[in-house]
């Protein structure tokens, strides 16, 4: 191989925390809630709620909370949760894009690949939009239709379906251990973001998207 080809069709993109930052504010939205119900809450239990859905984050962070919590008690804590996180980030802009994000968008599309994007949050495509890239994805997975949160490779291999490539021939990237298994799962190759240790699971590592280069895997 060149160093201009590679062997893979698509790529598809985790959002959160690969993309931009709203892994942090996802952490400190469920760091309040946490603190107000006296649940024990630091960065190291958040990496386990990273990729997670939003009911799925919340029974994991109500399973170390002082007492048991009901069925509406739990609608209503993930609606305040919902709701801080959209004030936090109804001010993202363009400018809120990770360092590298944009380049490995467009090498990734200048290679003539597909680009996809399977994130498990229902703000997605809100977050899209701020940032002022949703054109920039061939296919974006609506999270509200995914039946089985990461580390289920469902939502990559919906993504790869949509996107008309063999999930052999995609590439994801994530920056949760959850969704390296995800990809893993799907029979995908997997780009880490992140801290190596936490993403033992993947194939390659890069401490962020500006070490993106597709023609190295
Ligand atoms: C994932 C995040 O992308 O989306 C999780 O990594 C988050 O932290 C999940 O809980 C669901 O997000 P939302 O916006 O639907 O609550
Ligand atoms: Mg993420």
């Amino acid at each position: 191989m060149t160093p201009s080809s590679t062997r893979f069709r698509a790529v598809i993109f985790d959002l959160d925390g690969v993309i931009t930052d709203t892994a942090r504010y996802h952490y400190l939205a469920w760091k309040r809630l946490a603190d107000g119900i006296g649940a024990p809450f630091d960065e190291a239990f958040n990496e386990e709620l990273k990729g997670v859905d939003r009911m799925g984050s919340l029974e994991l962070i109500l399973a170390r909370a002082p007492r048991v919590h009901g069925a509406d008690e739990k609608l209503a804590l993930a609606d305040a949760k919902n709701e801080h996180y959209r004030r936090l980030i109804a001010t993202m802009t363009p400018g809120d894009l990770l360092p590298g994000a944009l380049r490995a968008l467009e090498q990734v599309r200048a290679a003539g690949l597909k680009t996809g994007l399977a994130s498990v949050s229902k703000n997605a495509f809100t977050v899209l939009d701020r940032l002022g890239i949703r054109a920039r994805f061939d296919y974006v997975v609506d999270a509200a239709t995914v039946r089985n949160s990461k580390p289920d490779p469902e939502i990559f291999l919906r993504a790869a379906d949509a996107l008309g490539v063999a999930p052999g021939d995609c590439l994801g990237v994530e920056d949760a251990a959850a969704g390296v298994a995800s990809i893993k799962a799907a029979g995908m190759f997997a780009v880490g973001v992140g801290d190596a240790q936490v993403l033992r699971q993947a194939d390659v590592v890069i401490p962020s998207l500006e070490r993106f280069d597709l023609f190295a895997y």
